[in-house]
């Protein structure tokens, strides 16, 4: 039906997958600015184009019906979520997306193993590890990132769920794992179906049962974790098949995936094992882990909000989580362009892990038309804190929490915050006082100069934003 065009490992081939890699790599360094980052996503997704044509019009493609209806399901799915998900709910969506990718790769692997026993052939152990790996790790993705996709998306609860001595019970799988994979390697003459199959099931529990226990607010890291292991097993793939597409590919995941999770564990102070293994962010935010008795603070309205901002010369907004639960970000645009009319200074503070993926805020905040330059990195903005009259904490609530640089036992203890409480006065706009994603309270509410907005973001800037309009 569709002409071979090109010879695997041939010229024009190579030639095309450096083109792709070449575009993957370019998008990847613009997604790192957000002035640029939409346009590195299409330069991405144009390599991706490059490199899946040049793969299918290879000699040897095989069934162009079964590779047709792939590729109008894959379009369609990829079509419709992408103009359904909403913003809150891309974490789930890129854990679905890298599961998928871990279980394809298991899948290759497994038909690697079927094929080569087929050919009755001794199996070459530079292919059989790759391929064993791809499996293994592939496996351990695709099962894990469904858990994080069911406990983002609330299918199942987002508590740590741990049973007594999972940690043992996950260390003698691990060893199962190991065994097996050594005796395929030592069998490479003639590798075991059952046994490789065997392997994709332990794998398939492990990866269950490592992400079971964590909780639900630490899923992001989790994700970017396994998604480092899906590039890793996807390169892995690539070695098996003799593909340079899948191993420039799947290693480019792989350590964009590793850097990120790295920097992510850092933002929070926190190592990447405490992450996995403490079973830390049960407490859904929002929803309690408080002491229950309520501490004396000052509770304030929208028009007493209003006349505090407009009469301030430099005012800091500090979004956090409940911005974007509110989608809050055009009303707090508003209010901004309601004070910068009257001359007041208005910048925003961006923590590095304020809301529930990287990069958060910023996506949130250039979708309402905030100018970059306003943008302000934690570091950047914690000097000026002092000489701001009024800070404005939009749905923010760890990121500011005194604790993380008073308390050493807290379990936010060294996170760097934005330093709120330095700025004249603070407005805190949230639905009550109960704790964020942390589950612990936040003494920063009890300071004598902050004043707490008790309501919804979204409505709360909007009626601020009305109220200065008519001072
Ligand atoms: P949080 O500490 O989670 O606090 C968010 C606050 O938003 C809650 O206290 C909640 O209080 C409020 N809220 C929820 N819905 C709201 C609404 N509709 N209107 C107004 N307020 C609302 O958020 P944060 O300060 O952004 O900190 C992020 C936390 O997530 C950090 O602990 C961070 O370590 C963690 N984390 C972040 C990432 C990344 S990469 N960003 C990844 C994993 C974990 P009420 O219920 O009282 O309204």
């Amino acid at each position: 039906m569709v002409e071979a065009v090109f010879q695997p490992g041939g010229d024009a081939a190579t030639a095309l997958y450096i083109v792709a890699f070449s575009l993957f790599i370019i998008g990847i360094k613009q997604g790192t600015h957000p002035t640029t980052a939409k346009r590195g996503n299409l330069i991405a997704a144009v390599g991706m184009a490059v490199a899946i044509v040049t793969t299918l019009l290879l000699d040897g493609m095989g069934n162009w019906g079964l590779i047709f209806l792939g590729l109008g399901i894959g379009t369609a799915v990829g079509v419709i979520a992408s103009i359904r998900v909403q913003m809150t709910e891309m974490p789930q969506m890129v854990a679905l997306y890298n599961g998928v990718g871990g279980g394809a790769v298991a899948l290759i692997a497994w038909s690697e193993i079927r094929h080569g026993i087929s050919l009755g052939e001794d199996f070459p152990l530079d292919e059989l590890i790759p391929v064993i790996f791809a499996g293994v790790v592939g496996s351990v993705s695709f099962w894990g990132s469904n858990i994080a996709f069911a406990k983002l998306q609330d299918l199942i609860p987002t508590r740590p769920i741990a049973a007594p001595g999972q940690q043992v019970i996950n260390a003698v799988l691990l060893l199962a794992i190991v065994v097996i994979c050594v005796i395929l390697a030592v069998d490479h003459e003639s590798p075991s179906q059952g046994l490789f199959i065997l392997l994709l099931v332990l794998a398939a529990i492990l990866g269950n049962l490592v992400v079971l226990p964590i909780g639900g607010a630490d899923m992001p890291v989790v994700i970017s974790l396994l998604n480092a292991f899906t590039g890793l097993s996807a390169a892995a793939a690539g070695f098996a098949l003799d593909n340079v597409a899948l191993i420039v590919a799947g290693t480019l995941v792989g350590s964009s995936g590793t850097i990120l999770t790295l920097e992510m564990a850092t933002a929070m102070n926190r190592s990447v094992s405490n992450i996995l293994f403490s079973g830390f962010g049960g407490a859904p935010s929002g929803g309690g882990g408080g002491t229950g008795e309520e501490k004396p603070h000052v509770s304030i309205g929208a028009q007493d909000a209003a006349i505090k901002l407009a009469y301030a010369d430099s005012v800091v907004i500090v979004p956090g989580y409940g911005l974007a639960v509110a989608q809050a970000q055009h009303a707090i645009k508003e209010v901004a362009d309601e004070l910068e009319k009257r001359g007041v200074t208005v910048n925003y503070a961006i923590h590095p892990v304020a809301g529930r993926m990287p990069g958060h805020m910023n996506v949130l905040l250039a979708e309402a038309d905030v100018a970059y330059e306003n943008l302000k990195e934690m570091e950047e903005i914690n000097p000026e804190m002092s000489r701001t009259d009024v800070a404005v904490v939009v749905g923010a609530n760890d990121v500011t929490n005194p604790a993380a640089k008073n308390d050493p036992d807290s379990p936010i203890a060294g996170m760097p915050i934005i330093e709120v409480s330095e700025a004249q006065e603070v407005i805190v706009i949230k639905r009550s006082l109960s704790p964020g994603f942390a589950g612990i309270d936040n003494d920063l509410f009890y300071e004598p100069n902050t004043s707490m907005l008790f309501a919804d973001a979204k409505a709360a800037a909007a009626e601020i934003a009305s109220e200065i309009g008519n001072l």
